[in-house]
């Protein structure tokens, strides 16, 4: 069935963030069964890539309330859980970040950017409130994949059960 699709900007952005995000979670994961000679460069990796999330999901929340979206495929229920799974990714991919750029900076340890330079903090050292970000960012990483199952489950309830060609409006 033909279905309207998402701007070429959204969809875009959607892939680029989705692949970002697909490196930067197992990265992070990884970094605390790494050995100790790679593990900064696993911190650096992770928290490189996972930064330029942050600045591409504000491009793509500016893109999505100039843009909008196709008109929905579901009604009723299914359209509330869809939009509130997406709401939630969207917010979580902006909470990511955010609490690990504030966990590091708050450890200790700014953000040198692929090792070119000094990204700029709001905070400093401040190991009291560290803990804090670096909880909240390992919360936030869970519940951002729970949300991430939810949101394949529904791709391929679309897909194999409805069969109502979703998946093409994000191609
Ligand atoms: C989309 C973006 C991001 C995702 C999905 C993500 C995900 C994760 C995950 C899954 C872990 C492992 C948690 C654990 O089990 O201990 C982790 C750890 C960590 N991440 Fe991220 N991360 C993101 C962005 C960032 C950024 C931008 C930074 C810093 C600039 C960062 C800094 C850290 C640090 C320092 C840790 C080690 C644990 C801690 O002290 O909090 N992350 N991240
Ligand atoms: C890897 C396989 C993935 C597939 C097959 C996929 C598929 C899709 C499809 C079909 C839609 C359109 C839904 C609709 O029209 O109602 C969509 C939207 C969306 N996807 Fe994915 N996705 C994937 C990965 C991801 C990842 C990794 C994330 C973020 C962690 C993500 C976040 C989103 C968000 C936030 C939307 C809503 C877009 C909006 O309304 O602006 N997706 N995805």
């Amino acid at each position: 069935m033909e279905a309207p699709a998402y701007a070429p900007s959204l969809r875009l952005l959607h892939w680029l963030i989705a692949l970002l995000v697909l490196s930067v979670w197992p990265l992070g994961f990884m970094i605390k069964f790494v050995r100790d000679e790679v593990k900064l460069d696993f911190y650096m990796l992770h928290e490189s890539l996972g930064f330029i999330v942050l600045w591409l999901m504000l491009v793509r929340i500016g893109a999505r309330l100039s843009k909008g979206a196709p008109q929905g495929l579901t009604t009723g229920i299914e359209h509330y859980v869809a939009t509130a799974v997406h709401v939630l990714l969207y917010l979580f991919l902006i909470v990511m970040p955010v609490t690990g750029f504030l966990a590091t900076n708050a450890h200790g340890f700014p953000l040198q950017w692929f090792g070119l330079f000094r990204v700029w903090s709001p905070i400093d050292k401040a190991p009291e409130i560290a803990p804090v970000f670096s909880m909240i960012h390992e919360w936030s990483s869970w519940i951002l994949l729970a949300l991430f199952a939810l949101h394949i489950a529904g791709v391929i309830f679309h897909h194999v059960i409805r069969r109502d060609g979703t998946l093409y409006r994000i191609l």
